[in-house]
């Protein structure tokens, strides 16, 4: 077919298209209402996004043609921080590190976790025993919970409470910064000395100087235990049999930091807030829960028959993807679904909009965890539901974040008693779905703890 002969997405109008920047999660789950395919947004003549509503789309952009798609430019910004880690790495060096980390994660690493979830999940109930009665915010109670399990999957015992805290406020405060340089018309460029560059770049140093002592103490250790750190430090690449650069550590450290915190921070609050709003499913989680975590704590080998929170989890992320877009560009023109994708172009993978499609999705809107018994993960479903996103560049981390994720909640289902305070809580769609302001509840009993 010649690029003639092939259809051209309808376009959003400008007048919309303002109107939509104001409410955009709304905008992208509405989207497949009207455009089932692809449409064109942007600025005329000055910014070109093809929104990709159609999960065939969505695959030949995410894997068929991967190649002829690199990252958005937004990710430039999150360069700034994460370097040539492998969200924001590209082309054969991104393949080469990306083939050389996979298999830290494999199950002895899924293993570790898991009780280190554990654990840092008691410590909490631990705090909220403290606290009944009282009101928390609860999506900062998972930031803080969850940067506890990152930071001890990387570096075990090489990291004190107070480092923790260290890193959880610059982590927050640079996810913040980039979140706001991403969404500004102008970004003014890094080498100015504004404030705001100067708090990143103090707070990037820190991190830095952090990291790499604790690299630095590693290679000199005798028994060092076998955390992630401890797995990218040994890894050696095939053709030459040497390890990675500290700098090249010290990036994939950080992106492990960035990438995994604040998604599962959304995804956990998002899913206590349905679950909050929808009591009979809340309750079916809590008997469920109550046979791997009520009088005793969950483990490893639990997981896979917690089938109906893997539901709840997975429905969830349809109705609040914590990644709602991915972001790619056109390097060559391409057709795809009929479509002519024109070089030079954005392409915004509407991952939202997909888990809302109607041709895919009856009753979309509504939270329904069952409706995943009968849904295949595997093959062509892959790109109808993709909170983790498709192709080669699918989430490092979705094996780690799901186990995380499913023994929280099952140990909150099962020794916790909560109601929630904030009855209206609004998506903020930046690079993840936010909770405006954070999810508050109301502690009212903790069991065992
Ligand atoms: C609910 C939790 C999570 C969600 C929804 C999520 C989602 C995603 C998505 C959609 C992508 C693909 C981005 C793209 O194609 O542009 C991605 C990539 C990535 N994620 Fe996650 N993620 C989660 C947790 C984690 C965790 C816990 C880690 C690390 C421990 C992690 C590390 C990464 C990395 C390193 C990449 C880049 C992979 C590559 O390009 O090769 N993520 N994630």
């Amino acid at each position: 077919m010649t690029t003639t002969e092939l259809k051209t997405p309808p376009r959003l109008p400008l007048g919309l298209l303002l109107e939509s920047m104001k409410k955009i999660f709304t905008t992208l789950t509405l989207a497949p209402q009207k455009y089932p395919d692809m449409l064109i947004t942007g600025i005329p003549g000055v910014r070109r996004v093809y929104m990709v509503n159609n999960p065939e789309i969505a695959q030949h952009v995410l894997q068929k043609n991967y190649r002829n798609y690199p990252k958005a430019k937004g990710y430039e910004v999150l360069a700034l921080l994460l370097g040539k880690g492998l969200v924001t790495n590209e082309g054969e060096n991104w393949h080469k590190q990306r083939t050389l980390i996979q298999p830290a994660f494999h199950r002895e690493t899924l293993r570790r976790i898991s009780a280190i979830t554990v654990s840092a999940t008691n410590q909490l109930l631990q705090r909220w025993k403290e606290q009944e009665g009282k009101e928390i915010n609860f999506t900062r109670e998972m930031a803080e919970v969850t940067i506890d399990i990152v930071a001890k999957s990387l570096f075990t015992t090489d990291v004190t409470h107070n480092h923790i805290q260290t890193i959880w406020r610059n982590v927050n405060f640079l996810n913040e910064s980039a979140d706001s340089k991403l969404r500004s018309a102008v970004r003014i460029p890094w080498v100015i000395p504004t404030p705001k560059h100067q708090k990143m770049r103090k707070y990037i140093a820190e991190l830095d100087e952090l990291v790499y002592s604790i690299i630095n103490r590693r290679e000199t250790e005798k028994n060092p235990p076998p955390d992630l750190l401890q797995l990218l430090l040994d890894a050696r690449y095939e053709e030459t049999g040497k390890g990675m650069t500290d700098l090249q550590i010290r990036d994939e450290v950080m992106t492990i930091f960035m990438a995994g915190h604040e998604t599962t921070v959304n995804a956990l609050s998002w899913t206590w807030y349905l679950l909050m709003k929808n009591k009979p499913e809340a309750e079916k989680l809590k008997e469920e829960s109550i046979k791997f975590a009520g009088g005793r704590d969950p483990a490893f080998e639990d997981v896979p028959a917690m089938v109906y929170g893997k539901n709840v989890m997975n429905e969830s992320m349809r109705l609040y993807p914590p990644v709602p877009v991915v972001g790619r560009r056109s390097a060559q023109n391409d057709e795809a679904g009929g479509y002519l994708i024109k070089a030079g172009s954005e392409v915004a993978v509407n991952i939202a909009g997909l888990h809302h499609h109607p041709a895919y999705w009856p009753e979309a809107f509504e939270f329904k965890p069952a409706r995943f018994e009968h849904f295949d993960l595997k093959g062509d479903n892959r790109f109808i539901f993709m909170p983790f996103g498709g192709g080669p560049r699918i989430c490092i981390g979705n094996n780690f974040a799901m186990l995380e994720m499913q023994l929280i909640n099952a140990m909150l289902a099962s020794r916790v008693e909560m109601e929630l305070v904030s009855t209206d809580v609004k998506p903020i769609a930046l690079v993840t779905l936010k909770p405006e302001n954070g999810v508050v509840m109301k502690i009212v009993k903790v069991k065992g703890a």
